[in-house]
């Protein structure tokens, strides 16, 4: 009887012992070096996981970047940055990103690099570093077949459809003045011309490689294209965070090795069926 209170009472103890042993562990907070597994792996003999740079770009905007059936990011695009990160040894990672928001994302951090058919600007390069040029474009006009529309100064009274915040909601604002009503912005360009389809704009103005794109490959919509020389030629760049000098430099000596090496014109070849061509003979 004796020895078994005994033994209780030193069971109790110990376990209180282990009570407040794990309590006091629990208090000296940081895990003692003791209580990793000795098989744990030796950070160091590890290599560190390479930094993926995450790329932003509004991937509605075929056939520089859009999504596939899988939704999949795809286009000229992703090709481009993707042979440009290989021959410039960094990695990427490309995740849709609302033209909206983009330049914002970028500066807060949340992207890297912006691949989006972006126009050089000297505003932009205000808030952005851009990469070398690395595509000619220019604003081309498309209209309903039968339209009368025949240069850029017929849109002056007309309804004309364009992507918010794009350089061709700036010619088309500039052309009408800030506070014309007939400037109608919409968040893509494919809505845009798809509102055109719908006979609520008389006109849509973009990019010259997305309209004939869309006008290819939606002869149902009997559009026409109308070019004038009127407009600026453009150029695309690839956006850094602004002072980000490292990551632009990996892009730079990436893009002009792809051009060096003629994967450039493959590229191209891919994507428009030939091979670049001055700006002012690229209009159809
Ligand atoms: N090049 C034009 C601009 O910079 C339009 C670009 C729009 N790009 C896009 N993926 N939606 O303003």
């Amino acid at each position: 009887m004796h020895s078994t209170t005994r033994q209780f009472l030193k069971t109790a103890a110990l376990a209180a012992c282990g009570v407040l042993l794990a309590a006091c562990g629990k208090k000296d907070a940081p895990a003692p070096a003791a209580s990793a597994p000795a098989s744990a792996p030796v950070a160091a003999s590890a290599p560190p996981p390479a930094k993926v740079y995450v790329v932003g770009t509004d991937a509605a905007y075929a056939p520089f970047e859009s999504q596939n059936e899988k939704g999949e990011i795809v286009g000229f695009s992703v090709d481009l940055l993707t042979a440009v990160a290989a021959k410039g040894g960094f990695e990427i990672k490309f995740v849709n990103t609302p033209w909206e928001g983009i330049f914002n994302a970028l500066a807060q951090g949340d992207r890297d690099l912006l691949i989006s058919s972006i126009t050089i600007t000297d505003e932009r390069k205000q808030t952005m570093d851009f990469s070398e040029p690395y595509f000619d474009a220019y604003q081309l006009i498309a209209v309903k077949a039968d339209s009368k529309v025949a240069k850029f100064d017929d849109l002056k009274k007309l309804k004309v459809g364009v992507q918010t915040g794009t350089t061709g909601d700036e010619v088309v604002t500039k052309l009408q003045g800030k506070n014309s009503t007939n400037v109608k912005r919409f968040e893509s360009t494919p809505l845009a011309l798809k509102e055109l389809e719908a006979g609520g704009v008389d006109a849509v103005v973009a990019d010259n490689g997305v309209v004939v794109n869309y006008v290819q490959n939606n002869a149902g919509a009997k559009f026409k294209t109308v070019s004038d020389s009127a407009f600026a030629p453009e150029q695309y760049g690839i956006a850094v965070k602004k002072g980000n000098a490292e990551l632009l430099d990996k892009v730079n000596k990436g893009l002009a090795a792809i051009k060096a090496d003629g994967s450039y014109d493959t590229l191209y070849a891919k994507a428009f069926g030939a091979a670049p061509k001055p700006a002012s003979a690229a209009s159809k």
